[in-house]
């Protein structure tokens, strides 16, 4: 296989109060994951645009926005017009996903849509053309350090065959236990793009961990 792979960082593993450099540890990233959490939709709270803004700033990768935040109809196109490379809200969050997704590339962003593990994927594969980016949840969102769920591979392989079937170039991001030991099952089912928190940020050099987890998803 010679599909392409992305490595992504969570910062909600890194050191919030140190993020600047905090974010030049991961400069051979291909982007940096940014969760936004509001305690409403996830019961976790990280932070908001303010912080966005700022890491958008000083970041030497592009941003990758994942929003864990209810009405998101509302709150997203925000992020997008702070420069975000990419704004993925998640499906049950959203009550026009193919209005918002319009939004947000309207606003220079590439447009994301997000799956918790309950949710089918039956909508978003009838509407790929909409969507940059289709993430598979392969953990209940709210916290890093979680088990990799092993029965989203299933899901993750109907994705990617709709995604080649429809001939669009929309990235499969899984986010949720990445680490050299999960990464090439993820990668074998289909997913090209991968966040990481813990096993980056938990290392002592993330950039040997990044470097690891692009060995690990051929293996
Ligand atoms: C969880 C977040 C993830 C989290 C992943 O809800 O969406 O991005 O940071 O952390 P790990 O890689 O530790 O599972
Ligand atoms: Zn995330």
């Amino acid at each position: 296989m010679s599909r392409a792979i992305r490595i992504e960082p969570s910062i909600l593993s890194a050191d919030f109060v140190n993020m600047e450099s905090e974010l030049q540890r991961i400069a051979t990233a291909d982007a940096v994951h940014v969760d936004v959490m509001d305690n409403h939709f996830v019961p976790n709270l990280t932070f908001g645009p303010q912080m966005v803004k700022r890491v958008q700033a000083v970041s030497p990768v592009p941003l990758d926005v994942h929003l864990m935040i209810t009405d998101a109809d509302r709150w997203a196109p925000g992020y997008a017009e702070l420069g975000a490379f990419s704004v993925t809200f998640h499906a049950e969050a959203a009550t026009d996903p193919l209005a918002l997704a319009a939004a947000l590339r309207e606003r220079g962003s590439r447009a994301g849509i997000a799956l918790k593990p309950g949710t089918p994927a039956d909508e978003v594969i009838a509407h790929l053309d909409a969507y940059d980016q289709v993430l598979v949840m392969t953990v209940e969102p709210g916290f890093g350090g979680q088990g990799f769920m092993d029965d989203m591979l299933d899901k993750i392989a109907v994705v990617r065959a709709a995604i080649d079937a429809a001939g669009t170039d929309t990235w499969l991001q899984v986010d949720g236990g990445i680490s050299t030991s999960t990464i090439a099952r993820a990668y074998a089912a289909g997913a090209d793009t991968f966040v990481a928190g813990s096993s980056v940020y938990g290392a002592d050099d993330p950039v040997a961990a990044i470097a690891s987890l692009r060995d690990a998803a051929h293996a």
